[in-house]
């Protein structure tokens, strides 16, 4: 009888699957405590089950009997081993069609899925990096042959890529704010590639790397006469929070505004008066965008907020119908639903601040543990009060 072989598969070609119609069970072997704190999520429900790795070894008979026969198999663990080795165990008792994860969960959680966001009319080109085992998202726009990126995450081979194959050169790495959830690709880039990077000084003073701030309408500008990225401090979120607006048409909106809720404006342990900024931001800098400008947050909370694409985006037109943090009377109102909505935030944001101004320095490996694991940037992504799921969805 032929003996199966499984196959190694990437985190990227378990994105793409997910997105479509997958045929196959998600076998996570990983322990119950790591699968309840972070999953693998994407734009579809699909079959997914928890056996974890120490059962196969404990009781190998009894943890194949749990697992679907006569179905395609494929498995995350933590690294790659134990799920390699739970896949040599399927195939030898008969399953034929058993696939494991590259690096593990880490390698899903660093996955970057790039999503061409400008219309091929645009005299420039701009991406979306949807980070699915963050929930964030990076950009880069290209015009000629010059790149900027913004809010890059460590995984920046992808930018560096995507900038090579557009014939162009990264001239800098622009921070909407200081993260809190995830590790910052900027110093990084600047140090490979010799690009400035561009942030607010209120986030960024006391840097230990070099950067040159951001100021309030000014215009990041290519060397070309390239589309205008307009600097719009929009502060709440943080006190540096600054979104960008690419050519009257998109708005960078960081951790400001999502799709679906406002940022938190808790995370730095001044929730009251930075909520009042925050209001102020949504008030009187972002409510009167056209309507037909785009916003493209650093966040999403989950995959009901993508268009059929698998973009986030939506326009400041149906934003302003649909956020509640729009839709509240006074300032008064947006702090009582701030408050409502306070939860803690994940221990490890207080480290990560650190890191992404330089105060901390850690080993690859302490990152990937450290980056691990979704955002909780959102104002009302677990708390009480719902906002509408009713949205009208953009074509893709
Ligand atoms: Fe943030």
């Amino acid at each position: 009888m032929k003996k199966n072989t499984p196959f190694l598969y990437t985190a990227n070609e378990l994105f793409d699957w997910l997105s479509g119609r997958p045929d196959f069970v998600l076998l996570d072997v990983r322990n119950e405590k790591d699968f309840a704190n972070f999953s693998v999520e994407s734009p579809v429900y699909f079959p997914y089950i928890n056996i974890p790795y120490f059962n196969f070894i404990e009781d190998a008979q009894g943890s194949i009997a749990l697992v679907p026969a006569g179905q395609k198999i494929r498995i995350v663990c933590a690294k790659e081993g134990s799920a390699k080795y739970v896949a040599d165990l399927l195939c030898a008792h008969g399953f034929s069609d058993v696939g494991y994860l590259q690096q593990g969960i880490v390698s899903w959680g660093n996955a970057l899925v790039p999503k061409k966001i400008s219309k091929d009319d645009e005299k420039y080109t701009l991406y979306q990096f949807v980070r699915p085992g963050k929930a964030s998202c990076s950009y880069m726009l290209i015009y000629k042959d010059e790149a900027m990126v913004f809010d890059p995450s460590r995984n920046i081979d992808v930018y560096k890529a995507m900038a090579k194959q557009h014939g162009s050169r990264i001239i800098c790495s622009v921070e909407t704010h200081r993260q809190a959830d995830y590790i910052s690709g900027s110093p990084q880039l600047a140090k490979e590639k010799g690009c400035k990077v561009r942030a607010n000084k209120h986030d960024f003073a006391g840097a230990t790397f070099p950067y040159e701030p951001v100021a309030d309408g000014e215009n990041l500008s290519f060397a070309k006469k390239g589309p205008e990225v307009r600097v719009i401090h929009t502060p709440g979120h943080t006190m540096g929070s600054t979104s960008y607006l690419i050519d009257n048409k998109y708005l960078l909106s960081g951790d400001t505004i999502f799709i679906s809720t406002a940022g938190r404006p808790d995370l730095g342990g001044r929730w009251a008066e930075w909520a009042r900024e925050l209001y102020l931001t949504l008030m009187l800098r972002l409510r009167d965008l056209p309507d037909h400008v785009q916003v493209l947050p650093g966040h999403y909370t989950s995959w009901d907020e993508c268009n059929e694409g698998h973009v986030f985006m939506e326009n400041m037109g149906a934003l302003r119908q649909h956020v509640v943090a729009f839709r509240l009377a006074n300032e008064k109102k947006f702090a009582e639903f701030i408050e409502e909505n306070m939860r803690p935030q994940p221990p490890v944001y207080g480290e990560i601040r650190k890191v992404n101004i330089g105060f901390l320095e850690v080993s690859d490996e302490e990152a990937d543990v450290m980056d691990l694991g979704k955002n909780e940037c959102g104002a009302s992504n677990y708390g009480k009060v719902g906002v509408s799921a009713e949205r009208e969805r953009p074509a893709a």
